[in-house]
């Protein structure tokens, strides 16, 4: 059974589909990057799952609960982290939390353990005596990563948990992501910076214009994309030359000149390749380098979508 599963929900403002039939799963202990533009439709698909909106079509299970016939279940197997905080309540972190903790039906021992115990997690140390309005955008990120975790729960949906946070607190956040998919939870995180997922997300949902434009594994997709790899070749020749004789030879396609060198497909194994570079070596082409390419998010991001915003 899925941590998640998103089947086919629909949500329409006015007359924007906003969500259009869009489905995906996480699968318990997966990081699963939810990657889009500007009004892709992420917000409202994450809200929706968190009980925060109803959709107007489909449905969606949390550990195997409906989030329409038992928000209450739901709501206590996940965690979310919104992409904004309404506003930093006036009191320190410490009551924050156990104002979270207490509304969470924590209790006696188990609420002060809770809350210990996410303080180590999150790194918030002495921070907890600040005052929630005075912390930094990254303590602030910590804090209410603190929140989330309260109640132990099996998924955690973060929207946006990186957006606006420096080199090394972005680095920190993965790696508490992993501990906590390691754990065993389900994550789903949204961005549209794709260098920020790429490392740590085991599967990723794209989508544009409230539509699911592929998901599945990075190196999946890449292979539906274009399903021969790709090489780099380049010899000591110029480019249209290179060009020109790779393209006699058979199963290569799609060449395209890059970097003193051309990047081609070549459909088959890599005795396809072998004979390949024999081929060319026997025409006296001087090879200088080859290698394979490999699947980046950043390119499978931007064959998918066409960059139009909402
Ligand atoms: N309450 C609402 N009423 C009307 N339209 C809405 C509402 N909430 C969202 N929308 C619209 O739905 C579309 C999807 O918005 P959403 O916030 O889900 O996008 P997003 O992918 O989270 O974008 P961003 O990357 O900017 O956060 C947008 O066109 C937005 O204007
Ligand atoms: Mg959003």
């Amino acid at each position: 059974m899925s941590c998640l599963e998103v089947q086919s929900i629909t949500r329409v403002f006015d007359d924007l589909k906003a969500v259009d039939e869009v489905s995906f799963s996480v699968e318990a202990g997966q990081i699963c990057g939810f990657i889009g533009p500007n009004g892709a439709g992420k917000t409202t698909s994450m809200r929706i799952c968190a009980t925060l909106d109803l959709p107007d079509d489909g449905d969606v299970l949390v550990d195997g609960m409906s989030v329409l016939s038992h928000p209450r279940e739901v709501r206590r197997r996940l965690g979310f982290m919104p992409d904004y905080y309404a506003s930093e309540p006036n009191m320190p972190v410490a009551d924050y939390l156990d104002f979270h903790a207490r509304a969470q039906g924590l209790r006696g021992p188990s609420r002060t353990r809770a809350i210990r115990e996410v303080v180590e997690f999150t790194g918030l140390g002495d921070l907890v005596a600040k005052d929630c309005s005075a912390l930094s955008k990254g303590m602030r990120q910590r804090a209410g990563l603190a929140v989330t975790l309260l109640h132990d729960p099996a998924l955690l949906i973060l929207d946006e948990p990186a957006a606006g946070l420096d080199p090394r607190a972005r680095v920190e956040l993965r790696a508490l992501l992993s501990v906590l998919a390691e754990q065993g939870k389900g994550v789903l995180i949204s961005s549209h910076i794709l260098t920020e997922l790429s490392e740590i997300c085991d599967v990723v949902a794209v989508i544009e214009q409230g539509r699911i434009r592929a998901s599945g594994k990075v190196s999946d997709i890449q292979r539906r994309l274009q399903p021969d790899p790709l090489y780099f070749l380049r010899a000591l020749a110029p480019p249209d030359v290179v060009e020109q004789r790779l393209l006699e030879q058979p199963g290569v396609h799609a060449p395209r000149q890059q970097d003193q060198g051309v990047v081609f497909a070549l459909r088959g194994q890599e005795q396809d390749l072998a004979r390949l570079v024999h081929a060319l070596v026997a025409q006296d082409l001087p090879v200088v380098e080859l290698r394979q390419l490999h699947a980046d998010l950043e390119e499978v991001f931007l064959s998918l979508t066409d960059g139009k915003v909402q």
